[in-house]
C-alpha cells in the first residue's frame, strides 16, 4: 500500500498568498530553510495505478501535475483517481472537487451525511457539479452505537485496501449549518488498512480532541498522519493574524501540556508524522529549535511528495 502526500499544508497553503508572517516572507525570499507546501490532501493506492483521493484540495490540479502516478494515461481522457473520500466539508478539503468537473463518469464521492448536507447546502458544490460530471455519492454511515466508528468501506476498483472512517471532535466549517450544532460525521478520521500486509495508517488532518477511540486508533496504526496545524494554540493571535485560537478552529496544538507531542509520546514506537501544517507554524523552518524538538521525539513533518509504503 502506498500513501502519497499531495498537500501537507493547512488552509491557505505555504506561503499563503497574502501573508507576510516570518515563515511566509522567509520562504518567499529564500531566507529560511523551508519547503513551500500545497493544501491538505493525500492519495492512497495498492497497485500504484488506481488511487483514492482523500480530501480534494484547491491545489489539486498542481498536485496532479506534480505526481505523474495519478495520471496513468490509459485513454485519451483518463485519471488514476478512482474515487474521492472527504474527511470534512472545510474549504481546503472540498473545493478541489470543482477542478475535477471534466471527469467522463460521475465522480465517486465518499462522505458522511453531515458532509453531504454541507455539500448540498452550506457550500453546495455537489449541486454545481451536477451540471458537469455529476456526483455518485457513496455514504460513510453505519455509525456504531457508541458513536466511535462508521462501517468499514471497500472502494470498487481499489483492491487490497479497507477504509475505516471514524467521527472526530474538530469543527464544521463556518458556513456549515452544523457549525454550532456539532454531531458525529462533521469531522472524521480514517484508518487505512492494507489487506495484503495488514499494515495500517491513521489519517486525521483536523483533530481537536484526543478521545479514547482516537487514541486507540493511533495505538493500532503502524503510521499516524495527524494534525500538526499549529505549534501553540495562540500563535496566529500573537502574530496579529486572527482572533481565533487553534481550539476555536478545531485543532490541537503541537507543543505544551496535552499537545500532540505529548500524545505521540504516549502511543509507543510507530511512525509519527505531522500533517496539515499552518504557514505560521515554526516547525516549517527546518533549522528551527521547534523542529529539533520534534526530531528528539521521533516525529516527522510531512512534505508535498512524501511517500509512505506499508
Ligand atoms: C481549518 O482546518 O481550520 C481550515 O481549513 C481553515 C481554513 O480553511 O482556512
Ligand atoms: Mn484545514
Ligand atoms: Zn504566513
Amino acid at each position: 500500500m502506498k500513501i502519497l502526500v499531495l498537500g501537507s499544508a493547512a488552509g491557505g497553503g505555504f506561503p499563503q498568498w497574502n501573508c507576510n508572517c516570518p515563515n511566509c516572507a522567509g520562504v518567499r525570499k529564500g531566507s529560511i530553510n523551508a519547503k513551500p507546501r500545497t493544501q491538505s490532501s493525500i492519495a492512497v493506492s495498492a497497485n500504484g495505478t488506481d488511487w483514492v483521493l482523500i480530501n480534494a484540495s484547491p491545489d489539486i490540479l498542481q498536485q496532479i501535475r506534480s505526481n505523474p502516478a495519478l495520471q496513468p494515461a490509459r485513454a485519451i481522457r483518463d485519471s488514476g483517481i478512482a474515487a474521492v473520500m472527504v474527511m470534512d466539508a472545510q474549504i481546503d478539503h472540498i473545493t478541489g472537487l470543482l477542478m475535477l468537473r471534466e471527469g467522463r463518469k460521475k465522480m465517486n464521492l465518499y462522505c458522511t451525511e453531515s458532509v453531504w448536507d454541507d455539500l448540498n447546502h452550506g457550500l453546495p458544490l455537489a449541486k454545481v457539479l451536477s451540471h458537469y460530471c455529476g456526483v455518485e455519492r457513496h455514504a460513510i454511515d453505519g455509525l456504531s452505537a457508541d458513536e466511535t466508528h462508521f462501517a468499514p468501506i471497500e472502494v470498487p476498483g481499489i483492491e487490497g485496501i479497507r477504509f475505516h472512517p471514524m467521527p472526530l471532535k474538530s469543527k464544521a466549517p463556518p458556513y456549515s449549518p452544523h457549525r454550532n450544532n456539532p454531531g458525529p460525521g462533521d469531522n472524521n478520521g480514517l484508518m487505512i488498512e492494507s489487506k495484503t500486509t495488514g499494515k495500517k495508517v491513521f489519517y486525521a488532518p483536523g483533530l481537536g480532541e484526543i478521545e479514547p477511540h482516537v487514541l486507540q486508533a493511533m495505538q493500532q496504526a503502524d503510521c499516524v498522519l495527524v494534525d500538526g496545524t499549529v505549534w501553540t494554540g495562540d500563535e496566529m493571535i500573537t502574530l496579529g493574524l486572527t482572533q481565533k485560537t487553534a481550539a476555536d478552529m478545531g485543532h490541537l496544538q503541537v507543543s505544551g501540556p496535552g499537545g500532540m507531542i505529548e500524545v505521540l509520546d504516549g502511543i509507543g514506537a510507530r511512525r509519527k508524522v505531522l500533517i496539515h501544517i499552518n504557514n505560521t507554524n515554526p516547525i516549517l523552518n527546518e533549522d528551527s529549535s521547534e523542529r529539533a524538538v520534534l526530531a528528539q521525539h521521533g516525529i516527522e513533518v510531512a512534505f508535498d511528495g512524501m511517500e509512505i509504503e506499508l
